[in-house]
């Protein structure tokens, strides 16, 4: 099936970000490990494996659609060197993916790509629901508990 080229810039264009994400919390989630945050290890191991089904998810809707997965470009990657700034880093990348996951579904929408819009409007609500929701409780957590209770409740 060929579809709409615009539809498939747009998964590119998401794709995009999915390939970056993957390679932030690849780096974030070793870098907890190192400073001996376990848990946040852990959980950024655990989104990273998120983000390989959201990359996956668009790369085989991209083929169907007859397009060519472009697996070179990258979002800018945003990664930190302390435990705050890089939960804000993932925050403000995850608000972009939204940002961008609106518009790709408004581009799906205008071309009658339902079933394009249909997986986006999934990778939305992950995003919405989960990663930017889990970001903002760990940097509400910081701001009452204080920094250096919130590192020793991540070991
Ligand atoms: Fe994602
Ligand atoms: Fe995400």
């Amino acid at each position: 099936m060929q579809g709409d080229a615009q539809v498939i810039a747009s998964l590119n264009g998401m794709l995009a970000y999915e390939l970056a994400a993957i390679d932030q919390y690849f780096v974030q989630a070793h870098m907890f490990d190192n400073w001996g945050l376990g848990k946040l290890h852990e959980h950024l191991a655990h989104e990273m494996e998120h983000e390989q089904q959201h990359a996956k998810q668009l790369i085989d809707r991209i083929l169907f659609l007859g397009g060519a997965p472009d697996m070179v470009a990258r979002a800018p990657l945003s990664i930190g060197n302390d435990v705050e700034q890089m939960l804000r880093n993932d925050l403000q990348m995850e608000m972009q993916v939204v940002d961008g996951l609106k518009q790709a579904i408004a581009v799906c929408e205008q071309a009658g790509d339902y079933q394009s819009r249909e997986l986006l409007e999934c990778l939305l609500k992950d995003t919405e629901e989960d990663h930017v929701l889990w970001l903002e409780q760990q940097l509400g957590l910081i701001g009452k508990l204080g920094l250096q209770n919130y590192l020793q409740s991540q070991t």
